[in-house]
């Protein structure tokens, strides 16, 4: 067996391996510093500062983009999705937007301090999934999904692949799937990396968009690390 062999070999992990694994890892950085590794500028942020950074994510990421979010209707009136929540940066500014939000994150311990960010806002929902579907949501349609800073972090393209397909089965017709990828290609993921994640071109990115059942209209970031991507469920 030859050097890259068995580097090769060295990487080799199972599924249920590599969730296990982000798991792991997640619950780790949760409990040495979660605020530190959801937004890595500062190690040491005040409760101000950190959820002042989450509303100028939604003023940025959705309340520019209300016309493709919520096609008529008014924020109160959506149902709201939002993939790895963390400890719930955006999700208290998208529960002070949206009528209701339910987000999910494969870390027990950043879902256990997102839910005490989120104790006085009733109409928040923090589930612990399973890292790879949204069997722990309930079968409520939804008009909205969203994800930032999270599939970039996914060493596996086949586990981004079934949440767009989950969330294809939670969305109404037409609702906007908005979600950020890791669009650089230069970095080469390992499968057991959860910090590096797995690139997206715009052709891969497009053809998943049609294997899951959107339309992948609009895209942003082509080539670099904040390649966002706006899909459409057909
Ligand atoms: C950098 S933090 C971002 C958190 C949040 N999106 C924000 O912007 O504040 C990444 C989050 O994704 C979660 N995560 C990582 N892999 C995941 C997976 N496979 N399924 C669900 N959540 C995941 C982590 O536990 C972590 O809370």
């Amino acid at each position: 067996m030859g050097e890259w062999d068995s580097l090769a070999d060295m990487c080799k992990i199972s599924p249920e391996e590599q969730l296990q694994k982000m798991r792991d890892d997640w619950d780790q950085r949760a409990r040495e510093n979660a605020r530190y590794y959801v937004c890595t500028v500062t190690a040491e942020w005040t409760d101000e500062e950190f959820f002042a950074t989450g509303e100028r994510s939604v003023a940025e990421d959705i309340r520019t983009d209300l016309a493709n979010i919520c096609q008529g209707k008014l924020p109160g009136e959506l149902r709201v999705l939002e993939i790895g929540c963390g400890v719930g940066r955006m999700t208290r500014a998208l529960a002070d937007l949206f009528g209701e939000v339910h987000a999910v994150d494969v870390s027990g311990e950043m879902v256990r301090q997102a839910a005490l960010a989120l104790r006085d806002r009733p109409n928040a929902f923090v589930y612990q999934n399973n890292g790879k579907d949204l069997t722990v949501v309930p079968a409520l349609p939804f008009d909205f999904a969203f994800s930032s800073i999270v599939f970039q972090h996914i060493p596996s393209r086949e586990i981004i692949e079934s949440y767009v397909r989950e969330v294809h089965r939670l969305l109404r017709p037409g609702a906007l799937f908005k979600f950020q990828v890791q669009g650089d290609s230069t970095m080469e993921t390992k499968p057991d990396d959860t910090w590096l994640g797995v690139a997206f071109s715009e052709r891969q990115a497009e053809e998943m968009a049609y294997r899951c059942g959107f339309d992948p209209r609009y895209r942003w970031g082509v080539g670099q690390q904040y390649f966002w991507l706006w899909f459409f469920k057909r």
